[in-house]
């Protein structure tokens, strides 16, 4: 089969060249973007006059045909043709003949490709977004449900002070918030034009970039030819926001996973989400927050895969390039899965406040408190903190919780204990006492619930 370059060879390429130099089996995902990038050049090139208009039209209509034939499945691509752009054209002149060869004029591969890559990832970015935000509904609606659950807070996984189950939802809420605004961010930069920009150095033809920009809703143009073909920033970008975002997915599935284990007990994923053992028929294994937090692994790696390929390369286009596009795809789909699984999981799952409220009654969780307390009666903080160790010691040694004490007990640590202090060791009230802005407090917790709601209805 010869090749579109064919001309200045002499020989056949080799079989596993050919194998090994093709994209064709991967980016095949960027066959509509492709079409897409290929409509408004030649529409750019029969404006301009720098082709027929009628060449211009017989290509767009060839074009089209493709499109509907790749939606439809009715396409095969071929080895031989390496990648996605030449499998198109290939297409182009099997459908339209010779005048197919026009539709490359003022392009190269190089800004054809990195014009793909765009159009994917400002699609993909957008649709990303709207994932994260379906598991921040999921959260939400999970908190509005436990404005009133109290749970331990860890510090060092171990036990340090009673919350609220909404106020530590809410924290991925947050989280999750700035993984959007910083996917909504990098769109900025996802709005680059780099078509036009030629092999490496621009075209001697009088294109006109921005009524290409104009015609694939770009905001602006790369200003530099050599950056627009070799620049693949914009991919390392997604990457890291995709690295940052797993890493918080990953932590809150860590949760899922310690909350549902027979340990904790706080929460039970439902069946729907979990899988059985072949041995073991008593056991419901939490595999879909595991692969969640195992996932995130290849996503790290994409990134620093991406950031290798790219960092001794000479300007401009190199074939090592090439490389940017199977870890896009993979981080692309594993986003998807993610994030698609997360919401209904987070949903779905039963919240065991029983349990939550039990392991709360049963710490020293509320010591802290006592400390406050002896701070509003007078005493420094690091006094006071000094005290309630020898109260917690003694407690320990009495096999007593803190408010199991007896006031007499208590007043032999201090004189200025009084009745007063069994009230501020009740969870609920230790929690309400944390009425500081971003506070874990139920009225801070209803005004947080509020912002997300919020940010949610895109108020604010
Ligand atoms: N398949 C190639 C890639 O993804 C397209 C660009 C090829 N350009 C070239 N000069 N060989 O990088």
């Amino acid at each position: 089969m010869k090749k579109l370059w064919g001309g200045r060879f002499t020989k056949e390429t080799n079989k596993l060249v050919d194998e090994f130099t093709s994209s064709i089996h991967f980016d095949q995902r960027l066959a509509l973007e492709d079409i897409e990038g290929s409509l408004a050049h030649v529409q750019m090139l029969g404006e301009c006059g720098i082709i027929p208009a009628e060449d211009a039209d017989a290509i767009i209509i060839g074009l089209e045909k493709i499109e509907k034939k790749i939606i439809e499945g009715k396409v095969e691509f071929a080895v031989e043709h390496e990648d996605i752009h030449m499998n198109i054209e290939k297409m182009l002149h099997d459908e339209i003949g010779p005048g197919a060869g026009k539709l490359h004029t003022g392009r190269s591969r190089n800004d054809q490709v990195a014009t793909d890559m765009h159009l994917y990832l400002r699609r993909k970015t957008t649709e990303i977004i709207k994932l994260v935000e379906e598991v921040q509904k999921a959260i939400v609606r999970q908190a509005e449900e436990n404005v009133d659950t109290l749970m331990p807070g860890y510090t060092h996984l171990q036990r340090a002070q009673p919350i609220l189950f909404a106020h530590h939802l809410l924290a991925y809420f947050w989280m999750l918030e700035r993984d959007k605004e910083r996917l909504e961010d990098s769109l900025k930069r996802i709005n680059w034009l780099p078509l036009g920009a030629g092999a490496l150095a621009g075209t001697t033809f009088p294109i006109n970039r921005e009524r290409t920009a104009e015609l694939l809703h770009f905001d602006q143009m790369y200003p530099n030819s050599l950056d627009a073909v070799s620049d693949r920033d914009f991919i390392l970008e997604f990457l890291s926001i995709g690295s940052i975002l797993m890493t918080h997915i990953s932590r809150l599935s860590e949760e899922m996973i310690l909350w549902s284990s027979q340990e904790f007990q706080f929460i039970e994923l439902d069946d729907s989400f979990c899988t059985g053992s072949s041995i073991m028929p008593q056991k419901k294994n939490p595999d879909v927050p595991e692969l969640l937090r195992g996932k995130t692994g290849r996503v790290y790696g994409n990134l620093i895969g991406l950031l290798t390929v790219l960092k001794g390369l000479p300007l401009a286009y190199n074939k090592d390039m090439q490389e940017d596009k199977e870890g896009m795809f993979d981080t692309v789909e594993t986003l998807e899965g993610s994030l698609s699984l997360l919401a209904p999981m987070i949903d779905s799952m039963t919240v065991n406040q029983d349990k939550m409220y039990a392991a709360v009654s049963q710490d020293f969780s509320n010591a802290t408190d006592i400390a406050d307390y002896l701070v509003t009666k007078g005493l420094p903080f690091r006094q006071a903190h000094e005290v309630i160790g020898k109260i917690v010691l003694f407690a320990i040694e009495h096999q007593k919780f803190l408010l199991d004490v007896t006031l007499e007990e208590y007043k032999s640590f201090s004189p200025l204990f009084g009745d007063d202090i069994y009230a501020v060791l009740q969870p609920k009230h230790v929690v309400d006492a944390r009425n500081s802005y971003g506070g874990t407090g139920k009225q801070q917790v209803l005004i947080q619930l509020q912002l997300a709601y919020d940010k949610l209805n895109h108020k604010e």
